[in-house]
């Protein structure tokens, strides 16, 4: 089945598919300045959560790479400004951190066995692309997991692109839908448009598309009348930021697809990796939310399509704990109450990705 390659590392820099131009073109573009990866995330060629960290790793992998530093001080210097410039690009998806910060201990780890700087640069590289190679296998893993919640026969509906554009891997929420049409299950996906971006109606149903997965596209207020005609058996979503309590950060209009699902009596999953916990916030009223460019709403690719007003773009909201069935991890399933068995999801000991 087609599975979209968001970002490689390649001999000649990273090559990443531009998604800002998807379904229309397919094109890609290739990065050899750490600065330019970082503006690539900023502008949304790479996007998604997971997605955002391997970029951010092959990020910190180009510049140190690339760096003119000549001693180890000069190198650890520049590091620092590498992984500053990359963290400055959006705040809400902590993949993007947690990636910044591994890079820096494997750098640290080095660091304090030797000086010599080629070994340095290219054991950096390995690194970023063992990221990678760790996210294809927490995707698999979060889709077979996640895969025995799906119904046998019925409707599934999403929100936003947690697919292969989002991971580097196989999707995280489109995984599951993934694994569990492979297994045989007859699902038809619902894909709500997701305004202002459009993630849904642009790329989530451009990769069932070409998955051959079947699906209708709907707008976001078509939500609420669908989940109420009974025919949806789950809804399973993707996550940039998971509190401590379970509460979950996802792409803007989440939190009422979740409320929906309450009173209709659908279950809500979250599908994401460990590395989207944030267990050093209690809940998710300390989730940074991005604002995005007002010009994402009052146009749609270019086009204006409301007056000169202001607009407000938040580009996430939160889901509190209580909306959330399960989640889907790549070690397990978590359930209420999230306190605990996220903490012990975390404390569980991973299992080893081959490159
Ligand atoms: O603004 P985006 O496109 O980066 O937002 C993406 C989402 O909200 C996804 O649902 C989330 O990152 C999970 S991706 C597996």
């Amino acid at each position: 089945m087609y599975v979209a390659q968001p970002i490689e590392w390649t001999e000649n820099g990273v090559v990443m598919l531009d998604q800002r131009r998807l379904p229309a073109d397919e094109i890609s573009h290739t990065y050899t300045d750490y600065r330019e990866v970082a503006k690539a995330i900023r502008e949304m060629v790479i996007r998604g959560a997971p997605a955002i960290g391997v970029a951010a790793a092959m990020g910190v992998a180009v510049g140190v790479q690339k760096s003119k530093a000549r001693t180890l001080e000069e190198l650890r210097a520049e590091l620092a400004v590498i992984c500053e410039t990359l963290a400055q690009t959006r705040p809400t998806a902590v993949d993007l951190f947690w990636a910044l910060e591994r890079m820096k201990q494997r750098f640290a780890g080095l660091a304090r066995t030797t000086e010599d700087l080629p070994a340095i640069r290219q054991a950096l590289i390995e690194e970023a692309k063992l990221v990678h190679a760790e996210k294809k296998a927490s995707d698999e893993a979060i889709g077979r997991f996640g895969a025995e919640y799906m119904p046998t026969n019925g409707q599934v509906m999403t929100q936003c692109n947690a697919g292969a554009l989002a991971t580097a891997g196989i999707g995280t929420a489109l995984g599951v839908i993934r694994v569990a049409y492979e297994q045989g299950r007859n699902i038809h996906v619902l894909v709500p448009e997701t305004r202002p971006y459009l993630q849904g109606a642009r790329l989530t149903a451009w990769e069932l598309y070409r998955g051959g997965i079947p699906l209708t596209l709907i707008t976001d207020n078509m939500v609420g009348h669908f989940l109420k005609r009974g025919k949806v058996g789950a809804i399973v979503t993707g996550a940039d930021r998971i509190a401590a309590n379970g509460d979950t950060a996802n792409k803007i209009g989440t939190y009422q697809i979740a409320v929906l699902a309450k009173e209709n009596n659908v279950p809500f999953y979250i599908a994401a990796p460990v590395s989207t916990f944030d267990l050093s916030i209690a809940s998710g009223e300390q989730i940074p939310i991005e604002e995005r460019a007002a010009e994402e709403v009052t146009h749609i690719q270019g086009v204006r399509i409301a007056p000169d007003v202001p607009a407000a773009h938040p580009a996430f909201d939160v889901t509190p704990n209580r909306y959330i069935a399960a989640i889907f991890t790549e070690r397990g399933v978590a359930k209420a109450p999230y306190t605990e068995s996220l903490r012990n999801l975390a404390d569980t000991k991973p299992a080893k990705a081959a490159v």
